[in-house]
């Protein structure tokens, strides 16, 4: 496939409701051109209305969308030039493979030989050349998947959108058809918006990614910087582990500064992305990021804790400890002894100061 100039999403200021029930509200976001976007969030967020708003199959009640300069707020789904994957597949029970993929270029009218052209790269491309005559009856779920997938994209559409295409499939296949997905965005160079709520596939996958509550954006921006630094607890807690324990602070924090965090009777320094007020808050630190080892006379300025249990997962350990203040965390340990501590262990902590946030509660 050709390097598309596919156009980048805006989406201004977007207002979605059912029957009067507003389901998006003042949502704005700009997907980068050629980029991998996902949507991720829990049940009901929002997700898939803003998918299908996107698609033009969900009229917004305020707000305007763009597909590169283009406005296509009003424009119906069939001329937006959008490739669609759904969660259930969609395709046509009585075609065959061939005839599925082909529907499309069917429908633009084009020639008996650039559509069995263009069927056979699209179904190569997508591991399935060998079963094009087959009924979808007779294919497994990663294969129906790949079908809507070569569906999809052998219409070459200018954006293409997906709502939990992996959710039906085994976690095996679930990998295989990741990768695949991931390939044939990155060689089609298609702005691509992905719905999904699970988080190791949108860390995986994507160049940016929206994290949604409530049918807002709660925070945009690349896998690194929604694990490394998510702005609210919410986010923290969504994707991946993450330790939250309720603090108090006794000044105010501007935004980007450095505060010296009370617990336990001692201070952790904990970044604040940003600014807070004093009084209540939430540490943030993921169980990776704190530091666990028996006390030594090094221990001073350390954080006491006690090992209360702990779980051996092969390549790391994962110990709950609790802090002399009742207060349990998270922590896990990598490498060599990993698991050397046992519960009732009196160990210490070290938090590191880079990785650890302060945030609102
Ligand atoms: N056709 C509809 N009519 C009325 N309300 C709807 C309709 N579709 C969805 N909703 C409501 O809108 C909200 C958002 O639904 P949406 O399907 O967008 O969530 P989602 O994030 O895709 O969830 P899931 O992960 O379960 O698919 C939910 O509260 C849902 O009940
Ligand atoms: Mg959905």
């Amino acid at each position: 496939m050709t390097q598309t100039a596919a156009p980048g999403i805006r989406i201004d200021q977007l207002g979605v409701s059912y029957g009067g029930q507003a389901v998006i509200e003042g949502l704005s976001l700009e997907i980068e051109r050629g980029s991998f976007f996902t949507l991720l969030g829990p049940s009901g967020c929002g997700k898939t209305t803003l998918l299908r708003t996107i698609a033009g199959f969900v009229p917004a009640r305020a707000g305007r969308l763009f597909f590169g300069e283009r406005e296509v707020t009003h424009v119906p789904p069939h001329r937006r030039d959008i490739g669609m994957v759904f969660q259930d597949y969609a395709l046509f029970p009585d075609k065959t493979v061939f005839d599925n993929v082909a529907y499309g270029l069917r429908a633009r009218g084009q020639d008996a030989a650039t559509i069995s052209r263009k069927v056979g790269e699209a179904l190569e491309r997508v591991g399935l050349a060998a079963l094009a005559q087959r009924q979808p009856a007779a294919l497994s779920g990663g294969q129906r998947q790949r079908v809507a997938l070569a569906r999809a994209l052998v219409i070459q559409p200018q954006v293409l959108l997906m709502d939990e295409p992996l959710s039906n499939l085994d976690a095996k296949l679930r990998l295989q058809v990741r990768q695949t997905i991931a390939d044939l965005q990155a060689e089609a160079g298609i702005t691509t918006v992905f719905v999904t709520h699970d988080q190791d596939e949108a860390l995986a996958l994507s160049h940016r990614i929206g994290v949604m509550h409530h049918g807002r954006l709660e925070q945009v921006g690349t896998p690194t910087e929604i694990y490394r630094e998510p702005a609210s607890g919410y986010v923290a807690d969504f994707v991946g582990a993450a330790n939250l324990l309720p603090v108090r602070l006794d000044a105010p924090v501007p935004a980007g500064m450095t505060a010296a965090v009370p617990l336990a009777g001692q201070r952790v320094p904990a970044l604040a992305p940003a600014a807070l007020g004093a009084g209540a808050a939430l540490l943030m630190a993921r169980p990776e990021t704190i530091a666990l080892r028996t006390p030594g006379p090094d221990g001073e300025g350390a954080m006491a804790a006690v090992v209360l249990r702990r779980q051996y997962l092969g390549e790391k350990t994962s110990y709950r400890v609790q802090l002399p203040g009742g207060e349990e965390l998270q922590v896990d340990r990598h490498g060599p002894a990993h698991d050397a501590h046992r519960p009732g262990d009196a160990v210490v902590l070290d938090f590191d100061a880079a990785a650890t946030r302060v945030l609102a509660r």
